[in-house]
């Protein structure tokens, strides 16, 4: 297989690596707020990237990586709702960008990973379509400043997992339980991110343009045509509004039909939907942790259940949906983490080519890790279980790419241990250990040199 050119990486997001959070002009992001106000462990100094990006980047390059994925934080970057724009913000994207190409690092930007400005969010956020226009605002803002130094662009990382966080579960802020906000709120980010790539078309930049999902290929109990029913609303609640919506410019109309017997979806304006249509994305981004599971739907409630306490079958943050179209399963043969994410390999090779025969876009893998316990004051920290994991995934990654996806890169989660919002720092996925009680310093574990040695030896050691 040739990977000459292919983009072996790692990732991490502004607000659980950066802190610094109101440093040099940065103002409050939703994040910061909700921690604050809850006493929460939050990232106010996390891994210390700010002051630490010289030797993180220095250490991609040393360990074999060629790309970088990181994101932009808005509220460092662009001040008040006015889109006053703060030079100093601006100022420590184009040093981390410059000490990426010193490096022979390729820049892979997300525009948005989550930290909205509070400022924002007290206009109602993702509710309030006002939004959606600022956001486009904010990406000219980094298209008209960054473009010559980024050739990869992403506009939201997650939609779903941070909607679905934030207004079903309620997990994550704005902390609602909410069906109907939960369709508005998806329905502004997806035109928002429309609205990104228009200016990015209009700008007339050189690179790409994509969006990042979190992605659960979607796998049912049996064979009965009421599980392949509730496996096609899975499919479209967990992938297809965003995959759909994201590449062809079409929010899937079965999804979009069940939905209006239910919830009010007059808001979505035709000429909305025009933008979405005309503006589909140059890439996709997958950001692959485990499959779905799911059984048909029966009757009275569907529970979700979200694991942030690190103790296994011990959810902490739950939400009963009535009249929803599918349960989630555990598979009690299969393998899972102390917070309940299955590990199934498997399911990124079937994943990846159901996307790529559905889309035939150029696919990336933007985040593909797991998170575990760790004692970070020993010499090294021996992650054979990380080896492992990585070594299936990119495995089960080759063998899409032998039967024909068209995979560019892959980025491990996370570059270094990082805030792993409601999780804190004790969930580690970094392939460089960050002591956060011993001024953050840093040490590469086994798996990042595993990782260099396979990149350099074009996975032949896999
Ligand atoms: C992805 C996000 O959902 O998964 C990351 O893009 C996140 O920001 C990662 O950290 C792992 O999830 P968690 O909740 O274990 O940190």
């Amino acid at each position: 297989m040739d990977l000459k050119n292919f983009l072996w990486g790692s990732a991490t997001a502004s607000y659980q690596c950066e802190g610094a959070w109101d440093l040099d002009e940065r103002v409050e992001s939703m994040w910061d707020h909700y921690l604050h106000e809850e006493g929460l462990e939050n990232g106010d100094i996390a891994s210390d990237h700010y002051h630490h990006f010289e030797e993180d980047i220095r250490m991609m390059k040393e360990g074999g990586q060629r790309a970088y994925r990181f994101s932009l934080s808005w509220p460092r970057i662009i001040k008040n709702k006015q889109g006053e724009i703060n030079e100093k913000g601006l100022a420590f994207y184009h040093k981390i960008l410059d000490c990426c190409h010193e490096n022979g690092i390729e820049p892979f930007v997300t525009i948005y990973h989550w930290d909205l400005p509070q400022y924002w969010e007290e206009t109602g956020g993702w509710l309030n379509e006002e939004v959606c226009t600022a956001f486009a605002q904010y990406a000219k803002v980094c298209f008209q400043n960054f473009h010559t130094k980024i050739r990869k662009w992403v506009t939201f990382n997650e939609p779903k997992w941070f909607v679905c966080s934030g207004y079903l579960i309620g997990n994550y802020p704005p902390c609602i339980q909410d069906v109907s906000k939960t369709i508005k709120a998806a329905y502004h980010v997806m035109y928002a991110s429309a609205l990104g790539i228009k200016e990015f078309r209009e700008g007339g930049y050189e690179g790409e343009i994509g969006i990042v999902h979190s992605f659960t290929p979607v796998n049912g109990v049996d064979d009965r045509i009421e599980t392949k029913i509730a496996m096609r609303y899975a499919d479209n609640y967990c992938n297809n509004w965003i995959l759909d919506t994201a590449a062809k410019g079409e929010i899937p109309i079965d999804l979009l039909s069940e939905l209006s017997k239910q919830y009010d979806i007059s808001y979505m304006k035709p000429e909305q939907l025009k933008i979405i249509k005309e503006n589909t994305v140059d890439f996709l981004g997958l950001n692959y942790y485990s499959r779905t599971l799911v059984k048909p739907y029966t009757s009275g409630e569907t529970t979700f259940v979200v694991n942030n306490s690190g103790k296994a079958g011990k959810g902490s943050s739950k939400v009963i949906v009535k009249h929803w179209f599918e349960q989630v399963m555990h598979d009690p043969n299969s393998t899972y983490t102390e917070w309940d994410t299955e590990i199934y390999p498997k399911g990124l090779k079937d994943g990846l080519l159901e996307v790529h025969q559905k889309y035939g876009l150029p696919i990336y893998i933007t985040e593909n890790g797991i998170g575990m316990y760790e004692d970070v004051t020993v010499p090294q920290v021996d992650d054979e279980y990380r080896i492992s994991f990585m070594r299936d995934h990119i495995k089960a990654m080759f063998e899409a790419m032998e039967q024909g996806a068209n995979i560019k890169g892959y980025f491990a989660w996370s570059s270094f241990d990082l805030y792993s919002w409601k999780n804190g720092c004790e969930k580690r996925y970094g392939l460089v250990a960050v002591d956060f009680d011993h001024d953050r310093i840093r040490k590469p574990k086994k798996s990042y040199t595993w990782y260099r040695d396979m990149i350099n030896s074009n996975a032949e050691n896999l």
